[in-house]
């Protein structure tokens, strides 16, 4: 039985639990640093960290997200607070908040929607990042609406939360940039079943996985002020259909950007109208030219950050 931590260290290791996620749970609960583990291997754990330690341990190397046994996940300089009840951000949604922050340049009085927003990642990212926009973000699931206001009381920051499926909640309403991380995996992906702790409605509509994209593409023109924007994540291999939907909802200047593996990650439209700019081209390394790969089957950033 471990009782030190350089035990607990190589019980870990033996229930195949990666080393960085086990000093950071050996850490929590011991509520120390992870740098002091590294001079206290010899320190005992107290009898009564051993038991939880112990579960969370065990559901890790289950694959439980790290994230949920910790119960934070840091994004975009922001801690949030995570439960099982939302998907845990991927640092490759970061991605579409400085797109989002580059489109919106120094203006000041933009309304912004986060739709689909989980635990509030993006819009409570946007909210920091530009205090005077007035930020709205919505989602079908309670719970995780629940979550999303706990960060943004924690964080004090203003954000106006809204239940309902996508652009339902907003009638006669109208916004400056709508920015969505629907969820996007095919239903028969067999990725889902490495994400199987978190929320499935988060990761999947089912079907080829497009149908949250269709929805939210064809609705924007409607929601969105002339010149308004539609940034929107997808899997890689996604990057044609969703360049067809932006186009098939009357959008234009239509983009695709990659992510730091060079995979296509989001796309952009811009509903015609005078009031909006040519965006911004502060990334010219990112982009991509507009032609998908097909060849690798593991389309959606769930899939390889899931931890
Ligand atoms: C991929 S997660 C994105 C969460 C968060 N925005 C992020 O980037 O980490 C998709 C979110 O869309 C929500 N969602 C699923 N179906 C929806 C619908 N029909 N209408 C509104 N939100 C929906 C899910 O509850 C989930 O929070």
């Amino acid at each position: 039985m471990a009782s030190t931590v350089g035990e607990w260290l190589a019980q870990a290791r033996t229930l195949g639990v990666d080393r960085l996620d086990a000093q950071l749970l050996l850490a929590r609960h011991l509520g120390r640093p992870r740098s002091w583990l590294l001079a206290h291997g010899e320190a005992e754990v107290p009898p009564a960290a051993q038991a939880s330690l112990g579960v969370d341990l065990e559901r890790r190397a289950a694959g439980a997200p790290l994230a949920y046994l910790t119960g934070e996940r840091e994004f975009h300089g922001l801690m949030l607070r995570v439960t099982p009840a939302v998907l845990v951000p991927r640092p490759e949604t970061e991605l579409l908040v400085d797109w989002a922050l580059a489109l919106l340049g120094q203006q000041e009085r933009a309304e912004v929607v986060d739709l689909g927003t989980g635990c509030g990642a993006i819009a409570l990212a946007l909210a920091h990042r530009r205090p005077s926009i007035a930020v709205t973000a919505t989602d079908l699931s309670a719970e995780a609406l629940e979550v999303a206001r706990m960060n943004a009381h924690r964080l004090d920051l203003s954000v106006e939360f809204v239940a309902g499926p996508w652009w339902t909640p907003l009638a006669g309403r109208r916004f400056d940039l709508a920015i969505c991380n629907p969820p996007y995996i095919a239903g028969a992906d067999p990725h889902l079943n490495a994400l199987a702790h978190e929320p499935r409605a988060a990761l999947t509509p089912e079907g080829d996985g497009l149908a949250a994209l269709r929805a939210v593409a064809a609705g924007a023109a409607a929601r969105l002020r002339p010149g308004g924007w539609l940034l929107l994540e997808h899997g890689h291999n996604q990057g044609d259909a969703v360049r067809a939907l932006l186009a098939g909802g009357g959008l234009e200047a239509i983009e695709t950007r990659a992510d730091l593996a060079g995979r296509q990650r989001a796309s952009c439209g811009r509903r015609p109208g005078s009031a909006g700019a040519t965006p911004p081209r502060d990334a010219p390394q990112q982009q991509v030219p507009i032609v998908a790969d097909r060849r690798d089957s593991g389309g959606c950033a769930p899939c390889r950050t899931s931890a």
